[in-house]
């Protein structure tokens, strides 16, 4: 059952003209551009957050989040910023970053009981000391978390047959040197998950590792445990996906050390960090639709089909029903796993 609509609390819309792009902008605005917004398109327009900056912190930046460091606690605050093939768009997609909060915090709790993480408290009505100024533009959106040190391998656990996966069995039969039977189809289910770590690589694509060289690494105890905590989670999230009419094809982990023991880190189980697929529209002998950038691969695709993007950067900005239609991916992926109805 979906809950009544309430709504988030409109905010107004901040553009920055001062050359490093809008902080805030309104959808499929270019950067760096100002608009005047009437007083009839502010109630229609949907704002994005694409980067966070308050004087006198300094920021770490990834794909998606911007970290501040509060001492013994990270905040990560998820923007809107969005990529694909390896690339961040210079177009921000609404809501997203508050999507990607929502839904990792909705699995921390779902495993709490099995799981030890690093969520204290999604930021909401108070926000760190010091965070006054953008306070607007982090709330829902940004995670007040436990500092580890993070082991640095992406536990993936794959149930199906998929992406590079997919590559590497047309080859040699094997994903990441597990052999598996032959003649499985392209997005076949694995006769079992599989746990296929990789390199968390500083710059371009991490690199499928061994799980022998997973422990060298990282220490052999530390990988077991991480490879047993991966398939259990994932094999728990799977079930209950299923249930909510969604494939849970593969997903990505991450851990991290603490004087008492290993977390649950980073984001968890959301559409940047895993494959969806929606249940009534899978079929295995084809790729299959992504749940959340179809749209986005898509419109890509066409412009590198007919040479005016090379898939490097940088990427171009998108139009703004390709936007809208991502924005609305990623809701429903947010409603349909969690059953709640999503507050725009
Ligand atoms: N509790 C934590 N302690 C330390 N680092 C964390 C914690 N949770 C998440 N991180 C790190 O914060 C970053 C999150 O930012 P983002 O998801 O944008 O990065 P990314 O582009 O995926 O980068 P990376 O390739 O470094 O993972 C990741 O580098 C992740 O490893
Ligand atoms: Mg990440």
């Amino acid at each position: 059952m979906l809950r009544k609509k309430t709504r988030w609390p409109s905010r107004r819309i901040i553009l920055d003209t001062a050359g490093t792009g809008p902080l805030v902008s309104t959808a499929g605005s270019e950067p760096g551009s100002a608009k005047i917004i009437t007083e009839g398109e502010e109630a229609m327009a949907i704002e994005a957050l694409r980067q966070t900056e308050l004087a006198g912190w300094k920021v770490r930046r990834g794909k998606v989040r911007d970290i501040y460091d509060l001492g013994d606690e990270l905040l990560i605050v998820a923007t809107d910023r969005l990529s694909a093939f390896d690339c961040v768009l210079p177009s921000p997609i609404p809501h997203k970053g508050r999507v990607l909060t929502l839904l990792s915090r909705f699995w921390f709790h779902y495993f709490a009981d099995r799981c030890r993480h690093h969520l204290i408290a999604v930021v909401d009505r108070d926000v760190p000391q010091g965070f006054e100024p953008i306070a607007d533009q982090i709330r829902g959106r940004s995670m007040r978390c436990r500092k580890t040190e993070v082991v640095p391998i992406e536990c993936v656990a794959r149930g199906y047959l998929a992406g590079s996966g997919w590559k590497e069995y047309q080859q040699r039969g094997t994903v990441c040197g597990i052999q598996l039977p032959p003649g499985l189809r392209q997005c076949d289910p694995l006769p079992e998950p599989i746990f296929t770590p990789a390199t968390k690589a500083e710059t371009g694509h991490d690199e499928n590792i061994s799980f022998e060289e997973a422990c060298r690494i990282a220490g052999r105890e530390t990988m077991t445990e991480l490879r047993d905590k991966t398939l259990t989670l994932y094999r728990d999230a799977a079930r209950y996906a299923k249930g909510r009419g969604i494939v849970l094809a593969d997903t990505k982990f991450e851990f991290g050390r603490t004087p008492d023991g290993i977390l649950l880190i980073d984001e968890v189980l959301t559409p940047d960090s895993s494959r969806f697929w929606p249940a009534d529209r899978y079929e295995p002998g084809r790729d299959q639709e992504s749940y959340d950038k179809q749209f986005v691969r898509n419109y890509l695709q066409a412009l590198c089909d007919r040479g005016e993007w090379d898939k490097t950067d940088p990427a171009p900005s998108l139009p703004q029903d390709v936007i809208q239609a991502t924005s609305g991916r990623y809701i429903e992926a947010y409603e349909r796993i969690t059953g709640e109805h999503f507050e725009t």
